[in-house]
């Protein structure tokens, strides 16, 4: 056991040396026999309604505040308004408080949504079991979720990672896999359901199967929401030009308690970690309130406390697929500076269909009239995935450009989804799972030191103290 673990050691070491040189990326060469990329059918039991008369159904939750201690907790009422309470409490069954929660509703075309309910619970304590109650009489459903831990900088948490999910086979299987990971919650980085691949009333039902669909996982852990351009909608054909219609009536963010003037972009403090989510169809040039507002994030941001810095985006700004190739290049002009000098950890990324890594690069030094024109080693710079994979029905992005790029450490147009296991305030392990036929087969995996903490100096001792008992045991193999 020892021996695998100092094994691991050791092939990280080898992979963040080379990350530190930045060249020799891998494309996988793994070709996966794909179920078809179509929608699963309306009366899949994947999709299946709850029993009883208007009974809540879509049920998902998400950190409700700037630190961990609340979650807002949103359903679904298909008939009628009904109740708008949640009640809740350590012990199961046995619900000592109750919280209003507000309702809304909108058309969309000739459809008509259901009762949207929003919660908000507060004041609850960390690392806590709660169970909750919505819904009335017979028709009431019970769930459960799990507070983290007070921040502090070396508070273990392990995240899941997806994108561009969409309702398909693939999708499935994508969040079985996710659900069987031992994740506590997920980063999703945009394009949820792909409702608006329909027309008409078809949009708001496939926002409504898809609600059903990610139940299983989003009523007992918070999703933390990022918008893609599916959720966009603007469809003038249809008479619908309100952007994010659908998406903002139905998936809460707790924007106001990180100052954000706009669900579409804010941030949250979980565990270890400082999370910040960012909208990539919303201004974000210098001034803009998306600008403004970031800088002044970054500002707050604290490692001696959350020593991890996490950034969430749709559209990547290191992609080498020739989907979307450059459509990050605007936000990377405008941010890559920032998330350089405020030494960002990881920024994860959707909207191409295919897995992608890159190494620690920048492009910061070229100017109008010089410096380096390409992204260049650097060791201050973020880790950059691409995790758009999730499963949806436009299906794989399957072609890179050739050659690879420098920039890019490892890519492979397959499905999957990521998990980042923080251990404490130096080191994390990351791994990206290949659906592999239905089967969950880690593909890319490494361990990831923390850019605050694990300084160059320390780094190279720790180095040099690993590689140096593993030379040992290798020799008394
Ligand atoms: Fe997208």
């Amino acid at each position: 056991m020892q021996a695998l673990f100092l094994k691991a050691i050791f092939v990280t070491f080898v992979a963040i040396s080379s990350a530190a040189i930045g060249f020799g990326g891998i494309t996988s060469n793994f070709v996966r026999t794909e179920w078809p990329s179509v929608d699963i059918p309306l009366d899949h039991e994947a999709f299946a309604i709850p029993e009883g008369h208007n009974a809540p159904q879509q049920v998902h939750i998400t950190q409700g505040d700037y630190d961990g201690r609340a979650v807002i907790i949103s359903w679904v009422t298909p008939d009628e308004p009904g109740a708008n309470k949640v009640y809740y409490g350590t012990s199961n069954k046995n619900y000592g408080h109750s919280a209003e929660g507000t309702v809304t509703n909108y058309t969309f075309h000739g459809y008509k949504s259901g009762y949207i309910h929003h919660c908000l619970v507060d004041d609850l304590e960390y690392d806590t079991k709660y169970y909750y109650k919505i819904g009335s009489g017979d028709s009431s459903r019970e769930f459960w979720f799990q507070t983290p831990p007070k921040s502090n900088p070396d508070a273990s948490y392990k995240f899941g990672i997806i994108g561009d999910l969409g309702q398909t086979f693939n999708s499935l299987s994508t969040l079985d896999h996710y659900m069987h990971s031992g994740a506590q919650a997920v980063l999703f980085v945009g394009d949820l359901s792909y409702a608006d691949r329909y027309l008409y009333n078809d949009v708001g039902l496939r926002w409504d199967t898809w609600g059903r669909f990610v139940e299983r996982s989003t009523a007992y852990q918070p999703w933390l929401w990022s918008a893609g351009n599916h959720e966009i909608e603007y469809m003038p054909y249809m008479g619908e030009v309100t952007p994010f219609k659908s998406y903002l009536h139905r998936y809460a963010t707790p924007y106001l308690a990180s100052k954000s003037s706009s669900p579409m972009w804010y941030a949250v403090r979980r565990a270890s970690t400082h999370i910040i989510v960012l909208s990539s169809y919303s201004p974000f040039v210098k001034y803009t309130p998306q600008w403004r507002w970031l800088r002044d994030e970054l500002e707050k941001v604290d490692r001696e406390i959350t020593p991890w810095l996490i950034v969430l985006m749709h559209v990547p700004i290191y992609n080498s697929n020739e989907a979307h190739f450059m459509e990050g290049e605007s936000m990377r002009s405008v941010f890559e500076e920032w998330f350089v000098h405020s030494k960002v950890d990881i920024i994860f990324a959707g909207h191409v269909h295919a897995y992608e890594r890159s190494y620690r690069v920048s492009n910061i030094n070229y100017n109008v009239s010089s410096g380096d024109r390409y992204p260049v080693p650097d060791k201050s710079a973020p880790v950059y995935i691409t995790v758009g994979d999730g499963g949806n029905q436009e299906g794989l992005a399957g072609r890179f450009r050739d050659p690879q790029p420098d920039y890019s450490a490892f890519r492979e147009a397959s499905y999957g989804h990521s998990t980042l296991e923080i251990k404490n305030r130096t080191h994390a392990f990351y791994h990206w799972n290949r659906n592999d036929n239905g089967k969950k087969v880690a593909a890319d995996s490494f361990i990831i030191h923390n850019q605050y903490w694990a300084s160059n100096l320390s780094r190279r001792q720790l180095k040099k103290h690993h590689l140096v008992t593993i030379e040992g045991q290798t020799a008394s193999i």
